[in-house]
């Protein structure tokens, strides 16, 4: 039986997920999938296209059109839309705030979730989100909820913001409360701890000690799979 496996990192905005998701790939070896990137890209081409975040039938014209694709890049992973790189432009701050509202739609989750089951079908990946161990890979060798306080997630992407973009840390706090509420109130596939998850709360952990934790869950879990 292979050795690989699977391993889901679920939790709200800035919690972590994606640095330490990163690392635990590297350190295993595996491919590291960033779903998140994948709903900021039709957030962005829906943007682009002039559709609202509301209109249902328009996202779902778009959705036949989009092909998204995740490459390996120098400084992490390459998001491609239709063959352009858009890995920059999906951090922006306005992709940031319309993409709960773009990702609650039905069409936008059939298509992104098909192609998340898509990659991690060979296993071997570490793949990060909302919904992952819940819903895209309920069989995950290992699953991990991470969570960290809503100040210390605020504080952390303040601490990201460059120059130019500076807001306010009650705003971002404001606005990561309310992403976390949209995430986790919408009707399909909703942010959600899976039954059988491990929950780790990074408020007062550093990334080396969060990476430290998964790595030894993931240890346990490949050694029960040989
Ligand atoms: O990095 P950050 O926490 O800001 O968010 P992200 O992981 O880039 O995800 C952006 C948004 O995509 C989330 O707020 C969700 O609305 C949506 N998302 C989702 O619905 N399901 C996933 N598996 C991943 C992201
Ligand atoms: O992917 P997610 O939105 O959950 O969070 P992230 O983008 O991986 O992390 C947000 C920021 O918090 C990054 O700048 C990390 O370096 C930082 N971080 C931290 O300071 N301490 C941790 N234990 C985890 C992340």
């Amino acid at each position: 039986m292979s050795s690989r496996i699977n391993v889901a990192i679920d939790g709200p905005a800035g919690a972590g997920k994606s640095t330490v998701a990163r690392k635990v790939a590297q350190q295993l070896g595996y491919v590291y999938i960033d779903t998140g990137a994948m709903y900021r890209a039709v957030a962005y081409a829906a943007n682009r296209a002039g559709i609202p975040a509301s209109d249902a039938a328009r996202l779902s014209e778009l959705m036949t059109t989009v092909e998204i694709s995740l490459e390996p890049g120098a400084d992490g992973q390459l998001v491609r839309l239709n063959g352009e790189d858009i890995t920059t432009a999906i951090r922006s701050r306005e992709v940031t705030l319309q993409v709960s509202e773009i990702a609650s739609h039905e069409s936008v989750r059939i298509k992104l979730v098909e192609m998340q089951r898509g990659l991690a079908a060979m296993k071997g990946i570490v793949m990060d989100g909302r919904d992952i161990g819940s819903h895209v890979l309920p069989n995950a060798e290992v699953k991990v909820f991470l969570i960290a306080s809503a100040r210390v997630r605020a504080l952390r992407r303040f601490q990201e913001l460059s120059g130019s973009e500076i807001v306010p840390l009650e705003q971002l706090e404001k606005e990561i409360v309310e992403r976390d509420r949209s995430d986790e109130s919408r009707q399909i596939s909703p942010l959600t701890c899976a039954k059988d998850a491990v929950v780790v709360d990074s408020t007062e952990l550093s990334i080396d000690q969060v990476v430290t934790v998964i790595l030894d869950l993931c240890r346990t879990k490949t050694v029960e799979a040989k």
